[in-house]
């Protein structure tokens, strides 16, 4: 028996992707709304396995959150006793200590919601950064996939002579994988953040990017800030411009533009959020990790 992979509403081409090969099989649902903002859910293929997949990244999540809730609600009321849901960007992994006092930490309230309609998650290098694992977050089996050797593949047959920068010591663990994908050297600056939107990045070794092309990687690009200030730190030291590479693109207001107008030569993202920079297909890595998820469920 094959697969059955849902889509949430604007993540069909992930599903399709997915089941342009043999196992899996697109199965359709009406998401729409009442007049008064309610969720309204059909099945227009009724589930015939007691296993389905669910797709939905979790950017703009709050929406979504409730939406799968009930979604998933509506399957199981239908005989689904299994639902994977595919998460390539998880939500709320920034929020991983109290700040400030009165705060609290979100990536964990999440993972308790998730937990609370989902059976296991697959998701796509979230931000592991005070916490270690996603096993520290869920108890439902769960696969994190990592994207630097398809970012590495990417880059090898795109950029000549490239030499990496990570803007951050977090972004160290993504562009070490990717570097030593390549076999390239990388080097990682340092940040720091006093606000949502404010940032300054500092350089030691600059010499290690003398005639090369210059590769900025990160897992998320979010206001583009990080990036900003590093193509801005760039300029000073005799080097116009870089290409931006993300895991994961949020380009949250003009973002996109901005990092364009201040000479990013180009801006790659993986598939994982819907946006003109996907260049960067997972699909491979999706298909796997739910078939080993199936075993063990
Ligand atoms: C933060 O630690 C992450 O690794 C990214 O550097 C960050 O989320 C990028 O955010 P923004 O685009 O808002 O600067």
């Amino acid at each position: 028996m094959t697969t059955q992979v849902y889509a949430y509403p604007g993540y069909d081409y992930i599903a399709d992707a997915i089941c342009g090969s043999q196992g899996f099989t697109k199965v359709t649902a009406e998401w729409s709304r009442f007049p008064d903002g309610e969720s309204k859910f059909r099945l227009t293929d009724l589930p015939v396995s007691k296993t389905v997949v669910l797709v939905c990244s979790l950017n703009q999540p709050d929406q979504k959150l409730s939406g799968l809730y009930l979604f998933s609600k509506l399957l199981r009321s239908y005989g689904v006793e299994k639902i994977i849901l595919l998460a390539p960007y998880l939500c709320y992994m920034r929020q991983d200590k109290i700040f400030n006092p009165g705060e609290g930490i979100t990536a964990k309230f999440c993972a308790e919601f998730i937990e609370s309609f989902a059976d296991a998650i697959i998701t796509v290098d979230p931000h592991l950064h005070r916490i270690a694992s996603l096993d520290q977050l869920y108890t439902i089996p769960n696969q994190t996939l990592q994207a630097a050797k398809a970012i590495a593949n990417h880059i090898k047959h795109h950029i000549e002579q490239p030499v990496l920068i990570g803007p951050d010591s977090e972004s160290e663990q993504w562009v070490r994988e990717v570097a030593d994908g390549i076999g390239c050297d990388y080097t990682v600056l340092e940040k720091i953040r006093s606000g949502d939107r404010e940032v300054k990045i500092q350089m030691k070794n600059a010499s290690l990017l003398d005639n090369k092309n210059i590769v900025l990687v990160d897992d998320i690009i979010s206001t583009g800030r990080t990036m900003l200030e590093t193509l801005k730190l760039l300029r000073p030291l005799g080097f116009n411009g870089a290409h931006c590479v993300a895991v994961h693109g949020l380009f949250a207001d003009d973002s996109y533009r901005q990092l364009q107008a201040e000479g990013a030569l180009s801006i790659v993202s993986c598939d994982t959020i819907p946006h003109p920079s996907n260049n960067i297909n997972l699909t491979a890595l999706y298909q796997d990790a739910i078939t080993q998820l199936l075993q063990h469920l």
